[in-house]
């Protein structure tokens, strides 16, 4: 019998999801099926149903129902929980398990990107506080690394920090050039980067020489903090590979496989990024 798996969301049609997981069917062979499902979020309960009759092994789910899913699963993982976003659900007898694998890719595409970004175990440098930074704090204190939390609203990163615990040191955006010279890595979790736009008063020469700058953002794949940052001759990974690797543990619980992040279907993905 056909396997089945999805990413539900609202819209969805402009998910990568499908050739994420299309392209690993194909390679390995399996008799199995991913697609985008349009679900509004009225119709929530109705698709959780389907899951519990057992029509799908699971899937991703994106916005907006990466927080409205906490109260139709079964059980969501602790992670989940404390990133307050699920992404993955698997269905194991009749019943649903939400899980997010968001930190797992920011590491994981760090991790292949540049092996030993960590090993001189230097704080983080993590500008914004919203959704997406939870997700990469978690990920963070998981590998026991300090954060500097810079945000433009001071209380909102205050919340975020008082959430979450651990070893945070608070920052204004205003304040980032005197943080910046101590940290070994640079995230941005915010939205800017997507439209050219990029922090006026961030000044990349504070940063040493070995930082390396990530973006969570991918379109555009080399966003202006990205193209300052190499151009300075600072190592930088985009947020392309966040996107393929937190796909990874959904589809070996699905359909039995892990599957590899290649330069392949990093190219394909990539291909429809100018569309
Ligand atoms: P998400 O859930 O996708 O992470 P979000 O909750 O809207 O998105 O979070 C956006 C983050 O980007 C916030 O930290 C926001 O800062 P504020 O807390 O001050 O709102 C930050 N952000 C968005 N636009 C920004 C801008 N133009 N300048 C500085 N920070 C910005």
């Amino acid at each position: 019998m056909t396997t089945k798996a999805f990413v539900i969301g609202h819209p969805i049609a402009h998910s990568r999801s499908p050739l994420i997981h299309g392209t690993w069917l194909v390679e390995h062979g399996i008799d199995g099926s991913y697609e985008a499902i349009d679900v509004a979020p009225a119709d929530l309960p109705a698709f959780f149903d389907r899951l519990r009759a057992g029509e799908f092994a699971g899937g991703n789910v994106t916005i907006p129902h990466k927080e409205a899913v906490f109260a139709l699963c079964d059980s969501v993982d602790d992670l989940a929980k404390t990133i307050g976003a699920v992404n993955t659900l698997v269905v194991r007898d009749g019943k649903v398990h939400g899980y997010n694998t968001d930190y797992l890719g920011f590491l994981g595409n760090l991790d292949a990107a540049v092996p030993d970004w960590n090993a001189q175990q230097k704080p983080a440098l993590v500008i914004g506080a919203g959704g997406a930074a939870r997700a990469i704090l978690v990920a963070l204190r998981s590998r026991n690394i300090p954060v500097i939390l810079v945000n433009r609203t001071r209380a909102t990163a205050d919340a975020l920090a008082g959430a979450l615990g651990g070893d945070i040191t608070l920052c204004g955006l205003d304040e980032i050039n005197s943080a910046a010279p101590l940290a070994g890595l640079v995230v941005n979790t915010t939205s800017i980067g997507m439209h050219g736009t990029r922090f006026d008063d961030f000044d990349l020469s504070v940063l040493a020489a070995d930082a390396l700058v990530t973006d969570i953002v991918y379109v555009p794949l080399e966003t202006p903090l990205l193209a300052d940052a190499r151009k300075r001759g600072l190592k930088v990974v985009d947020g392309l590979g966040m996107l393929l690797h937190q796909a990874v543990p959904g589809f070996a619980d699905w359909f039995g496989v892990r599957p590899q992040v290649t330069p392949a279907l990093r190219a394909s993905i990539e291909a429809t990024l100018d569309h």
